[in-house]
């Protein structure tokens, strides 16, 4: 396993966080078991989400190694258990060296925004910071065509046979799987003609469709209760996450109170 998947390997340099281990745990078990499984993963994770106050704590280590915080130009208000929480996104650059020390192409920074928000934080004793989750990126279907309705019609029948197969690896009930996609896909004439057809026979709670913002494809699903760790498959896009996922994922998929 250790030569599929890559952990950092100077963590603690940066940052210093106590869950980190466990998470990190849980990251390689749920690797392990969607691996075996026969899906592909990156080596690399997606990203790290990681509660914090104030958010230098998080952001500081994170420029250090090479990260441009609030890359994208975008942040993204994120309502966890109706509180309200800002979720500002690092990307590594490209030809960074820590991303060969296995360092995550993102890391969402979330942080309260108002005092209930910092309290109940608080109040959950993991510590400040706390990774809230990690999510490993899945190696999207090829070709990768030009036709984005023709590359939608393969990569979300791909992400629902997917969530069945590593829900099942994992024995937990997956979360909704979360469908960003380029705008052209939703307005196509095809569109919702072709969208049961790629969904198959999930439940309406078990989905959301949307259209992402500068394009691309964004397609992620939680596989550990208490939304501990996540796959996300990505593809041409030019931000972190899209505004109405996040917001769903906040308020409906995740919680500041996580269990073990
Ligand atoms: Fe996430």
């Amino acid at each position: 396993m250790k030569n599929l998947i890559t952990l950092p390997t100077n963590f603690d340099d940066y940052l210093t966080i106590e869950n980190a281990d466990l998470r990190f745990a849980e990251a390689t078990d749920v690797a392990e078991r969607v691996i075996g499984a026969g899906v592909e993963i990156y080596p690399n994770m997606d990203h790290a989400a990681i509660f914090c106050d104030p958010p230098h704590i998080v952001a500081d280590g994170l420029k250090q190694l090479g990260y441009v915080n609030g890359w994208d130009a975008r942040c993204y208000p994120s309502p966890v258990d109706g509180c309200d929480y800002i979720n500002v996104s690092a990307q590594l650059s490209a030809d960074s060296p820590a991303r060969s020390e296995g360092w995550f192409d993102y890391v969402a920074v979330v942080h309260p925004v108002d005092k209930p928000a910092l309290q109940h934080m608080l109040s959950q004793g993991y510590g400040n910071p706390f990774i809230h989750h990690l999510t490993w990126g899945l190696v999207p279907p090829e070709p990768i065509t030009v036709d984005d309705f023709e590359y939608a019609n393969r990569v979300v029948p791909f992400m629902v046979e997917k969530r069945k197969v590593i829900g099942d690896a994992i024995g937990d009930a997956p979360g909704t799987l979360i469908i960003a996609l380029p705008e052209n896909v939703l307005s196509h004439p095809k569109f919702e003609a072709s969208l049961p057809t790629w969904l198959g026979d999930l439940d309406e709670e078990e989905y959301q469709v949307e259209s992402m913002q500068g394009g691309g494809f964004l397609i992620q699903f939680f596989v550990l209760t208490g939304g501990r760790i996540e796959v996300a498959l990505r593809v041409d896009t030019t931000q972190t996450f899209n505004p109405k996922s996040v917001h769903k994922i906040s308020e409906d998929e995740i919680s500041a109170v996580q269990g073990k």
